[in-house]
């Protein structure tokens, strides 16, 4: 299985300078909020952990206190902050409040405004308009599923709290179905997403990623080095930036970014079907894939064997269509209610190469780098050229510099982006 995409390609301090709250109730996934703690404080935070008494039964808050650097507090008469006000001061400086494990019953004294513990005392007293509230529950799948959970979780939503799913599987109690807490990985993503400027509300952005593979016979084919981290970067920020967004991702080993709807596929042909299919739903198109440019004109049925002369097989291409092209000049992409964005993977020259590419290609924005520079690591250096001139992005990770592709790419959609 391909590492978290989170761990592929996050080495950067994302969540630098933000205080959290990690809050734990009773609950077996407090098992996770230690790797999640670690996480976080990985990741740049700043973490103050506060325990109710029934996760100090699956957890010590010795373990918790080594991983955070700070003591954990637990109990609202602790003495130690000076006016005896823990559920006061822990909330004060804090950039968000994240309650993982969230359990059933902590859901329902929040749903409540109960408040006879420290974990919800803290909760009902932080200044809410400042201080989100983020809710990773954890439970067995019927109490998941029973009304009253139901109806707490929808009342939590409306009073504000973001509730951040819980996934689907084998269950601590040897049962199946949804409730188990999402991993530490996932909710690292959710919770770097949430801080994200969210430009592209309400957009659905549609991207190519990674090579083609053009079949020779059943064992082999063409393809080339793209490793497709660009794109799944790309794809990544989109989310993070609050689009609904569709992958098309070539042949590569990149686990999918949390929230990305991904279609596989192997030829030049099947992406541009997958993508002529989803086309009418996109108001963005980023073409990121390293379309093979020719295909062979047959693939051979069955493997093409050595026939003993000592001559090669002669093998006949015929061109790709092109992806982008075909896009940009659609009735969409002319009108730009389909905003369509090129790459150009050059060895030399790359202004020159990227205006001309720009303009036969027919895209109001196309983005430049070294090829031979790029492929397959995590970081690159772009190059934006649009008809007003081009501004170069300096060398940073492919993640950083999606987001501020992103940044760019709304402000040209215009103050009516995100919806
Ligand atoms: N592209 C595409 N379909 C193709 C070829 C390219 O959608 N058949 C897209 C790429 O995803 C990229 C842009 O077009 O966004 C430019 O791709 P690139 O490989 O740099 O250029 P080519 O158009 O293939 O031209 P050349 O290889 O001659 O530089």
């Amino acid at each position: 299985m391909p590492a978290p995409w989170s761990v592929t390609l996050r080495r950067m301090k994302d969540l630098a300078g933000k205080h959290i709250v990690l809050g734990l109730s009773g609950g077996i996934a407090c098992y996770k909020a230690a790797e999640l703690c670690r996480l976080l404080i990985k990741a740049g935070a700043s973490v103050q952990v506060v325990m109710t008494q029934a996760a100090e039964q699956f957890m010590t808050p010795v373990t918790m206190q080594a991983l955070s650097q700070r003591p954990v507090f637990g109990s609202q008469w602790d003495s130690r902050a000076a006016n005896n006000m823990a559920h006061i001061n822990l909330t004060r400086e804090a950039d968000a409040c994240l309650m993982a494990p969230a359990s059933a019953d902590l859901i329902a004294k929040l749903a409540q405004g109960q408040a006879d513990d420290l974990l919800s005392l803290m909760c009902l007293a932080r200044p809410a308009e400042r201080v989100p509230l983020l809710i990773a529950p954890a439970m067995n799948r019927e109490m998941w599923q029973h009304p009253a959970t139901q109806r707490n979780v929808a009342q939590v939503q409306s009073d504000g709290a973001r509730v951040l799913g819980v996934g689907h599987g084998d269950q601590a109690c040897g049962e199946t179905g949804d409730g188990r807490m999402l991993e530490p990985h996932e909710l690292l993503d959710e919770l770097i997403a949430f801080f994200q400027p969210k430009v592209l509300t309400g957009q659905h952005v549609l991207v190519t990623a990674g090579p083609t593979y053009e079949a020779i016979d059943p064992v082999r084919g063409i393809t080339n080095l793209s490793s497709g981290k660009m794109g799944f970067a790309i794809a990544s920020a989109a989310r993070e930036a609050g689009a609904t967004v569709t992958l098309v991702a070539g042949p590569v080993s990149l686990s999918t970014p949390r929230g990305v709807q991904r279609i596989n596929v192997k030829s030049a042909l099947e992406m541009l079907a997958a993508v002529t299919e989803r086309a009418d739903q996109a108001s963005v198109f980023v073409a990121t894939s390293a379309v093979a440019d020719w295909r062979p004109a047959r693939a051979s049925t069955s493997k093409i064997k050595k026939d003993g002369s000592g001559q090669p097989p002669e093998l006949h291409f015929v061109e790709n269509p092109d992806i982008l092209a075909t896009l940009a000049q659609s009735e969409r992409g002319q009108s730009r209610a389909l905003y369509c964005v090129g790459f150009a993977a050059e060895s030399h020259d790359l202004l020159a190469n990227a205006q001309a590419k720009r303009a036969s290609k027919g895209v109001p924005l196309l983005v430049g780098n070294i090829g031979p520079d790029t492929f397959g690591q995590d970081d690159n250096a772009l190059l934006l050229v649009d008809e007003a001139g081009s501004r170069a992005l300096p060398r940073d990770s492919k993640l950083a510099l999606a987001r501020q592709l992103i940044a760019e790419i709304a402000q040209r959609l215009g103050p009516g982006a995100a919806a």
